[in-house]
């Protein structure tokens, strides 16, 4: 190619680029409900539509278009987006010309029916097509129908650099696989998000290495099953078996994802979520001890205590290979802290099986948890072989109790920190107190202490004076 051609390109995409700015003149409402994935998607598409000529804004009144990223994982979830779509359709009587879109998980599962349902929407996009979002949108514009709901096998947004919303600078999400594979009984995610596939380990070094330069100095790995990550050059997770020889021997597993990335960036702080018992490795577990940046912190859900509950769960592990699994992280990491998803009330569940939940949480003594009822979801395994039989008073006493019984944990874990000095990445001010500053150890409690000429961003030494269940109390004592 002749330079002078080269040059005149160059200079043409700069006058486009400059031209696309003047021109980002529609302005985008963009919310996020469900998990942290959600939120992650939502700066993908901000930053597909940030080329489309749309300015983020938090006003809902001024907006162009307005998208909420949706969450099916139980009723409630979808409840509270049917309410907020009342809130959007008092919205566009004011303003006609706003277009509402729907994202996400309930976009997937309900599909034309949407329109149907709700007359307020005008295009229904699932996790799987957000970059159709630009000719969907001139097909709203043609006042044309807008639905595209397809999966993919191999969309992971590696080539999106996401435009990061509403966060506070420090702290940021990188997802690293997309889908699940793992058809628990009760889940509606393998049906709304499709199989799963893993993002190319360079494409998410390169982010993170992004996110460094811009000052970020925290970022959570994100995947519905992290242990399951493997690229061995794209492809879903479940053709890999059909692999070439070299593809399996040089495939990148999350153990090596996890290495190269901290080492990739030895100051920035790594965390990972969610990870699943059935999957996780003791690779993993050593990779985590051998990098300090890897914070100690493990969320392994766990969802009952009765090994004939998990069964009918689908997970594909015992009660006794889920204490096997806690008894190696308490081995092999000094410190670690481990959170639960519990659920309460799944069909047939006994009063033996629930105390069971609980002597199980005895054992481990979570520092945290998230502790749901059982809720029905159409289409899956448990909706179709088996009847939401436990009454709802049930379900609501069986809550309780774990609840109550993690409260209990989680004050107990804080108390031990009470004296000890610890290491605080700063990320906000404390929602209590201005003149405090909020953070979070490497085993994700928050921390409150004094400002002093401290800022965001620090890495700060900590010593603890006080604890409530989710908090320590404390007083900087320097800088890391
Ligand atoms: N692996 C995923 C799990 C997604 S769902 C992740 O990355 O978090 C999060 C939690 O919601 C599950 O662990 C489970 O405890 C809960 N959950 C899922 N389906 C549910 C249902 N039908 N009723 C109640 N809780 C449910
Ligand atoms: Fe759902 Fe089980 Fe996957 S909880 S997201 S099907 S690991």
């Amino acid at each position: 190619m002749n330079t002078e051609k080269l040059i005149d390109e160059t200079k043409q995409g700069e006058t486009l680029q400059l031209k696309n700015n003047k021109k980002n003149t529609r302005k985008l409402f963009i919310e996020s409900y469900g998990c942290q994935m959600n939120f992650s998607d939502s700066e993908i598409v901000a930053s597909i539509l940030t080329n489309q000529g749309f300015n983020t804004t938090s006003q809902l009144e001024e907006a162009d278009l307005v998208l909420i990223n949706t969450c099916s994982i139980r009723d409630k979830a979808e409840q509270t987006v049917r309410k907020r779509l009342e809130k959007f359709n008092a919205v566009k009587k004011i303003n006609p010309g706003m277009k509402v879109g729907v994202l996400g998980c309930m976009a997937e599962r309900l599909k034309h029916k949407f329109l149907e349902e709700e007359k307020i929407v005008d295009l229904v996009v699932g996790p799987d097509a957000y970059k159709d979002l630009p000719n969907l949108l001139e097909e709203v514009d043609a006042g044309r129908e807008a639905v595209n709901v397809i999966l993919s096998k191999e969309e992971t947004y590696a080539d999106v650099s996401p435009v990061r919303l509403g966060g506070n600078g420090v702290t940021a999400f990188v997802s690293i696989t997309r889908g699940c594979d793992n058809m628990c009984t009760f889940c509606v995610v393998p049906f709304t998000r499709g199989r799963e596939r893993s993002r190319d380990p360079q494409s998410i070094v390169n982010e993170i290495n992004n996110l460094w330069n811009q000052g970020y100095k925290e970022v959570t790995l994100l995947g519905q099953n992290v242990d399951s990550y493997l690229w061995y050059g794209g492809g879903l997770k479940k053709d890999f078996k059909n692999a070439s020889e070299i593809q399996k021997a040089t495939a990148t597993n999350f153990a090596k994802l996890l290495d190269l990335v901290a080492t990739a960036q030895p100051n920035m702080r790594f965390r990972f979520s969610t990870s699943n018992p059935q999957d996780m490795t003791e690779n993993v577990l050593h990779t985590m001890a051998k990098h300090k940046n890897i914070c100690n912190y493990i969320h392994l859900p766990v969802q009952s205590g009765s090994t004939r509950i998990l069964e009918a769960m689908n997970r594909q592990h015992t009660r006794e290979e889920y204490i096997q699994l806690i008894n190696k992280i308490r081995t092999i990491l000094t410190d670690c802290a481990i959170s639960q998803d519990i659920i309460a009330g799944f069909p047939t569940e006994t009063e033996e099986d629930h105390q069971e939940t609980l002597s199980l949480m005895e054992y481990v003594k979570y520092d945290f948890g998230f502790m749901f009822m059982y809720s029905e979801r159409p289409g899956t395994m448990a909706a179709r072989k088996l009847t939401d039989d436990i009454p709802l008073e049930t379900k609501k006493r069986r809550l309780n109790e774990i609840i109550t019984l993690q409260q209990k944990h989680s004050a107990y874990r804080t108390r031990q920190f009470i004296g000890k000095t610890v290491e605080v990445l700063i990320e906000k001010e404390s929602k209590r107190s201005n003149e405090h500053w909020s953070g979070r150890t490497p085993q994700n409690t928050v921390v409150v202490f004094p400002k002093e000429n401290y800022k965001p961003g620090d890495f700060v030494m900590v010593k603890i004076d006080e604890a409530t269940s989710a908090t320590l109390i404390g007083k900087a004592v320097g800088q890391k």
